[in-house]
């Protein structure tokens, strides 16, 4: 064998195109998400908010503020009035190196659109954001997953809120859970805890500034998938890997790529 071929990285690792190459491309939209795929991303992460008229759409904060033209509360908004605003040209003004005029007037993606578009095949990670102000949500999500029959085998929901895995859950058992975490300091991951998430979750998505190499050979011992978020550098992405990571969100999906080759 040829020595100077470096080793892939010895156990699997999922790629998570987080708001799609949001490094790239302006976050939640269909460009973004294309070009998550196009980087190498295996999964599209999308974060659910719900309009005034009840319908779900993909954008990561409760208001419209930062990332379209608009301003105010997703939930006092119809669809109508979102797809009106531009969901690109904020990206353009700040990140002029990576402006495209293609991104000018980019809309707000809904969840059936973007089914519509990318598939029932493609990998979706998808986030149920502030479901305590969104009665409802995870009904409707199950609805449009169940109505484009996207493949269950590779679906994964995630919730920094409990409640809402279970929710889905009772919904339908079937469904691969994430429960996310975010610490402060550098946690000690109990038995207690891991056998808590264990009862519902088929993996954890802790924020990667805090993790030790122990909290994620402890979870991985316990059969849990251990996705951390959101790695942007590689210097960061491989020592991850090197300590048994399952997969991880990156706003670049081809440094994850990179990374998960030089491992
Ligand atoms: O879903 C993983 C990660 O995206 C959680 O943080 O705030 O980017 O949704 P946030
Ligand atoms: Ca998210």
């Amino acid at each position: 064998t040829n020595a100077n071929v470096k080793a892939k990285a010895t156990h699997k690792v999922v790629n998570v195109a987080h708001r799609g190459a949001s490094g790239y491309a302006p976050e939640h939209t269909i460009q973004s998400y294309k070009l998550g795929d196009k980087m190498g991303g295996q999964y599209i992460e999308l974060d659910l908010q719900m309009t005034k008229d009840g319908e779900l759409i993909a954008m990561h904060d409760e208001s419209v503020n930062r990332t379209t033209n608009g301003s105010g509360q997703v939930r006092n908004l119809t669809l109508k009035q979102i797809k009106e605003l531009d969901a690109g040209s904020w990206f353009n003004e700040a990140n002029p190196i990576y402006a495209k005029k293609s991104y000018v007037g980019a809309k707000v993606p809904t969840l059936e659109e973007i089914f519509q578009t990318m598939g029932s095949n493609k990998n979706y990670y998808i986030e149920t954001k502030s479901p305590e102000i969104y009665p409802g949500m995870e009904k409707k999500l199950l609805k449009l997953v169940n109505k484009y029959h996207i493949n269950k085998n590779t679906l994964l929901i995630q919730s920094f809120s409990k409640q809402s895995l279970l929710k889905v859950k009772r919904l339908d058992p079937s469904i691969k859970l994430i429960q996310l975490l975010e610490f402060t300091e550098p946690h000690k991951l109990t038995q207690e805890e891991l056998d808590e998430y264990k009862l519902y979750a088929y993996g954890i998505g802790p924020n990667f500034e805090t993790l030790s190499e122990k909290f994620v050979k402890r979870a991985v011992k316990n059969g849990l998938q251990v996705h951390p978020w959101t790695v942007n550098e590689i210097s960061d992405m491989k020592r991850l890997i090197k300590w048994g990571v399952t997969g991880m969100f990156s706003n670049y999906p081809a440094r994850v790529k990179f990374a998960i080759q030089e491992a």
